[in-house]
């Protein structure tokens, strides 16, 4: 008999939950071991790893769903393993394998399949692969062993409400240095972004907005997440920059807003005393989904965009297309869905 779990499937949010099995792969002497998975959620490491010193790790985020007929999916999953190898070439830590990367992310989900949330709960699985390096050196060079992990937890919104607006404010911190890590998954952007995090909380908005970190005029990520803009001509907007992750799904948004929805689309520098130009803005991540960014606080004046409570029609329009394919309610692309 399958097995089942008692989960409040539609009050998720997005807090760690312990689930039945991890993938755990080992490289010592230049190779990956054939990994395993286990039911230990605790990782034993020697004191001096470098991941704990020197911040030598690297992580991905995605998501497997369910499906109206009852199959499980995995969304751009070969795009995570490309970001991961990028995190683990800038970080000289030895690459996962393409395969390597999609068997060890389906094997986790089919085993703790129980947890994969139904569909219409609006919850999916969250899958978080990562890298560390790991043995005993203390010097400030790269490690002498790696561990691959994957776990997964089940998961509802990131940001409170979902598809509900909320409000930003920008912050006086930089999250990435302009020639540093802000292009990687790396955890120490997120470490410099804690901060800002609590101070935006602390003053009562959702998160922070950072600026570019040369001239502060730029907007350049929202939190955990992209920003886009829908301009009153109705231009999907995004900013490019060396210091931004690639957001797989704004690069999802990027194609469907022009292919699906016929929008002209540009990836460019938006400036902050600019904000005029848009007619609605939302966050994007994989965690993030799309969040409607009801205003941003810059200089004590909130900027609001299309309406603090109402979501404009465009973002609804990407919403629904984006969601639609990541739960199999109309085909993506080519390549986009991964069926197990
Ligand atoms: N920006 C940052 C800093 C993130 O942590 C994330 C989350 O992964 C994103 C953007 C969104 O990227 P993706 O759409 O690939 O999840
Ligand atoms: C994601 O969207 O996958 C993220 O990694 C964001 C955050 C939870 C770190």
């Amino acid at each position: 008999m399958k097995k089942k779990v008692e989960i409040d499937w539609k009050n998720l949010g997005f807090d760690y939950m312990k689930t039945d099995q991890r993938y755990l792969s080992y490289w010592k002497s230049g190779n990956w071991d054939k990994g395993v998975l286990t039911e230990d959620n605790v990782l034993h490491l020697g004191e001096a790893s470098p991941c704990l010193h020197y911040g030598q790790q690297c992580f991905e985020g995605l998501k497997a769903y369910r499906t109206k007929n009852g199959d499980i999916q995995l969304f751009r999953v070969n795009q995570n393993a490309k970001r991961l190898q990028d995190s683990c070439r800038r970080l000289l830590m030895p690459e996962i394998p393409e395969e390597t990367f999609i068997k060890a992310c389906s094997d986790v989900v089919k085993a703790n399949e129980a947890y994969l949330p139904p569909y219409g709960t609006g919850g999916s699985l969250y899958i978080r692969p990562m890298v560390i390096g790991v043995g005993n050196s203390i010097a400030v060079k790269p490690a002498s062993e790696f561990l691959f992990t994957v776990f997964c937890m089940p998961v509802g919104a990131y940001f409170k409400g979902g598809m509900t607006p909320v409000n930003f404010m920008i912050s006086a911190y930089d999250r990435a240095a302009c020639y540093g890590t802000g292009q990687q998954k790396v955890g120490g952007n997120y470490a410099a972004s804690l901060i800002a995090h609590k101070i935006a909380v602390k003053k009562g908005f959702a998160d922070c907005i950072y600026l570019d970190p040369t001239t502060h005029t730029k907007i350049e990520e929202v939190g955990a997440a992209n920003f886009f803009g829908i301009t009153k001509n109705n231009h999907f907007v995004t900013p490019k920059s060396s210091s931004i992750l690639p957001s797989i799904t704004k690069y999802s948004l990027l194609y469907l807003a022009e292919n699906v929805l016929g929008l002209k689309t540009s990836e460019k520098d938006v400036y902050i005393d600019e904000l005029d130009e848009f007619s609605e803005a939302g966050a994007c991540g994989t965690a993030a989904v799309i969040t409607p960014i009801g205003g941003i606080e810059y200089k004590n004046k909130l900027h609001v965009f299309f309406s603090e409570t109402e979501v404009g029609p465009i973002t609804t329009k990407l919403y629904d297309t984006l969601t639609a394919i990541q739960l199999g309610d109309i085909e993506g692309p080519e390549g986009w869905i991964t069926k197990l």
